[in-house]
């Protein structure tokens, strides 16, 4: 039975996956060649914002069941296994860098070299279908100088979800155990009993090439839906009377399809479906097979930034020297993550009009100004980032930003006018203000002087 894991790379999947392990009797040793997030998370700082995270990592290295290093050779001396939860970006051309991963095999085969007992490999980075087979098993292979049998290896591929990583990481709906031969299968599965105990998910045992195309699959339906839906909005726009909303919940209520990933709005973001659905494209084409569905998608998600500037239009006229408040700039809510974040392409977008933007958010300022500099102004409070504004709009739904009354609006904003890009308002609370959202009717988009026919 493996007691003692370790986990490289510690970012949104790899710092929650290491404090729940600790929090499970398992004995952690954490890995990151960042040295600066080394140093952080010894300290018991999280260099990412993810709820329950902090107090996890603070309990689990007071009670010493994680500690972290930046050296391999220490990890792979103190752990029988080890997760491999480094980043895997994109390349310009949609395929995947596979470059961290690599570099991780390396120093990973390296240290095995030197020490003299089986040792597991689990990778759980998002790979192309084939990956661990093709590369990693030979890098390993040659780096270590081991055979099969003297190493286990399984592609396990991660679900979570930013904002509730550690909700998911203790309860996934399954578990998808992708092994190179049955050994490896069997000590990783041995890993999810004792970590999960009586309530382990549903299982499924499978091939390593099965599980890495599984991972994408499933990325690629849910954009699908997104992107479906948000096609449903943009016809709900042209019909008076239609609300997607309503719409989303009427087909939701069918068992077949189901009311989760049906939010239209700015579309899919953050660091996994973009690039998830490129490499799709990519690893496809490669193959001989263009995907007209998933090129559709990707465009659909574009055409939604197009919309949401379109609604800002129609509201309030030129766009031309008007100040803009964007509330919300994370990919979604309850993370500080703004890799590929809508809000941000929307604010690129709006950039190009000559437009002064003030944005908020609860917890991605400060990641937000690598990307942004000073091209924006950057707000404390929700106040402050409306006052003097003439037009707001709602690109990440953080629940603080519910408590919006149009009152607020006409109290801080030169003229008052919201666009909902995240369908978070009831358009009945904002009768007295020019409001629009995205996927409802025509006649919802309300300029003042249509408010006195509403
Ligand atoms: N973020 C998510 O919600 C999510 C969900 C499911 C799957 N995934 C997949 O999990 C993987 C990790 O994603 P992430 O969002 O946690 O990435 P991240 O960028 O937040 O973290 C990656 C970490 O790996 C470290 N690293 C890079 N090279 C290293 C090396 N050679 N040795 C040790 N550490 C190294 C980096 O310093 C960084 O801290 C990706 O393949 C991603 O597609 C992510």
């Amino acid at each position: 039975m493996i007691n003692r894991i370790g986990v490289v790379g510690l970012g949104y999947v790899g710092l929650p996956l290491a404090c729940a392990f600790a929090s499970k009797s398992f004995k952690v040793i954490g890995l990151d060649t960042d040295l600066e997030k080394i140093e952080l998370i010894k300290r018991g700082e999280t260099p990412i914002y993810e709820e329950g995270l902090q107090e996890l990592l603070r309990k689990v290295l007071e009670e010493k069941s994680l500690k972290v290093t930046s050296s391999y050779r220490e990890m792979v001396e103190e752990t029988e296994a080890c997760f491999i939860c480094v980043g895997t970006p994109s390349n310009p051309d949609g395929s995947v860098d596979l470059r961290y991963v690599r570099e991780a095999i390396e120093m990973l085969g390296e240290s095995l070299r030197r020490v003299d007992k089986y040792f597991l490999l689990v990778v759980r980075s998002t790979i192309p279908p084939g990956t661990t087979l093709n590369v990693i098993k030979r890098i390993l292979e040659e780096k270590s100088g081991r055979r099969l049998g003297e190493y286990g290896l399984c592609f396990n591929p991660e679900f979570l979800r930013e904002g509730r990583a550690l909700y998911d990481i203790f309860n996934p709906d399954r578990v998808i155990i992708g092994a190179i031969d049955e050994e490896s299968g069997k000590l990783l599965l041995d890993i999810y009993k004792k970590f999960h105990g009586e309530s382990i998910p549903p299982v499924l045992m499978t091939n390593p090439t099965n599980a890495e195309l599984i991972k994408y699959a499933n990325n690629v339906f849910l954009a699908t839906k997104v992107s479906f839906i948000n096609m449903v909005s943009q016809l709900c726009q042209r019909i008076p009377n239609a609300d997607v909303k309503v719409v989303a919940e009427g087909i939701g209520m069918d068992k077949r399809i189901g009311r989760e990933f049906l939010n239209a709005g700015l579309g899919w973001g953050g660091s996994c479906f973009p690039k998830d659905v490129k490499a799709f494209l990519r690893f496809g084409e490669e193959l001989g097979l263009r995907s007209k569905l998933v090129e559709s998608i990707i465009e659909i998600n574009e055409t939604q930034i197009e919309n949401a500037v379109k609604l800002a239009e129609e509201l309030v006229g030129r766009l031309e020297g008007r100040t803009i408040s964007i509330l919300g700039l994370a990919f979604k809510p309850n993370t500080d993550d703004v890799r590929e974040s809508r809000a941000i392409r929307l604010i690129e977008e709006l950039l190009k009009y000559d437009v002064e933007i003030k944005v908020h958010d609860p917890k991605a300022l400060e990641k937000a100004k690598k990307i942004l500099g000073d091209r924006v102004i950057y707000c404390k409070t929700i106040e402050e980032c409306l006052t003097g504004s003439d037009l707001c709009i709602l690109a990440t739904e953080w629940a603080e930003y519910k408590e919006l009354k149009q009152e607020m609006l006409k109290k801080y904003m030169r003229s008052p006018a919201l666009l909902d890009c995240r369908r978070l308002y009831d358009p009945g609370e904002f009768k007295q203000i020019k409001f629009a959202a995205i996927g409802l009717g025509p006649r919802y988009v309300k300029s003042l002087s249509s408010n006195s026919e509403e």
